[in-house]
């Protein structure tokens, strides 16, 4: 959000990091997990899906507030219309069969992304799986589906340029909080922590404004592998580093 630093995750520069509050997953690789068993690519996704549903019960055991999961980018339309349509059939699987564990886990389902071009029946049940769970108090689970972070800050910046021209808000008015208002992440803390499974070393249009000071662990471990240990792990290694938000090292040695 557009807070400063130390309002947004209530850390002072130098401290240390605790358990992230917000965690962020790019869940990457279904399709070579399958590709090295000789299995179809959609086999891959099946057991992401699981991945998926474990990944939540460990980030909720953590006392992890926020989880995001990247699970479909707008990007992703350039595949192949049968894969397209395998990762549609599997969003609804997902809310279909977990929405009532989820439910009475207490978890808030929150979808971020852009409604344009998702099918109807896809939209229908992530408006219900929002709707359901809207004043559930437990892990707030944001699923990014037909997400793209260019295309969110476009758009942002297009609700403010509206509403300059209509009148409504003057230019000094643009700061950062009141752009991050307009984006789709509007009342959620910026992730404090970003995985991406499977080696891939890039961000591939996720949470970019978001992540501005997130810490980032990259794990060759292929999303369908990926474990409550993998997890656990990541946190471990976000917890040894050192946000410092441009400040000094507490770390630092100062001079007599
Ligand atoms: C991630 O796995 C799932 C989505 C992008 C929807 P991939 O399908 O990208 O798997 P790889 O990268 O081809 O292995
Ligand atoms: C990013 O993975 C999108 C999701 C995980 C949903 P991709 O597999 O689509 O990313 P690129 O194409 O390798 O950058
Ligand atoms: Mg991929």
């Amino acid at each position: 959000m557009g807070s400063s630093p130390e309002q947004r995750t209530g850390k002072e520069p130098g401290s240390q990091a605790g358990v992230p509050r917000h965690i962020a997953i790019i869940m990457d690789g279904n399709g070579r997990w399958a590709q090295m068993r000789g299995l179809p690519r959609v086999e891959g996704h099946r057991r992401g899906v699981e991945a998926l549903r474990r990944t939540v019960d460990a980030a909720s055991a953590l006392g992890v507030n926020y989880l995001t999961v990247y699970s479909f980018s707008i990007e992703n339309w350039r595949r192949p219309a049968t894969e397209v349509s395998d990762l549609m059939g599997l969003i609804k699987f997902f809310v279909r069969r977990d929405l009532a564990e989820l439910h009475r886990h207490g978890v808030r389902i929150r979808v971020v992304g852009s409604p344009d071009d998702v099918p109807p029946d896809v939209a229908a049940l992530l408006s219900e799986a929002q709707e359901t769970t809207r004043t559930n108090r437990g892990l707030n689970l944001v699923i990014a589906f037909n997400y793209g972070a260019r295309q969110e800050i476009v758009q942002a910046a297009r609700r403010i340029a509206e509403a300059v021209a209509a009148g409504t808000m003057r230019p000094e008015d643009v700061t950062e909080a009141a752009f991050a208002r307009r984006l789709d992440t509007a009342d959620i803390p910026d992730p404090d922590l970003v995985i991406r499974t499977s080696g891939e070393l890039r961000l591939s249009n996720f949470l970019l404004w978001q992540s501005a000071y997130a810490e980032f662990v990259f794990t060759p471990v292929l999303w369908p592998d990926f474990s409550r240990g993998d997890l656990e792990a990541a946190v471990e290694a976000y917890r040894q580093r050192e946000r410092r938000y441009g400040g000094l090292s507490m770390r630092a040695e100062t001079p007599a």
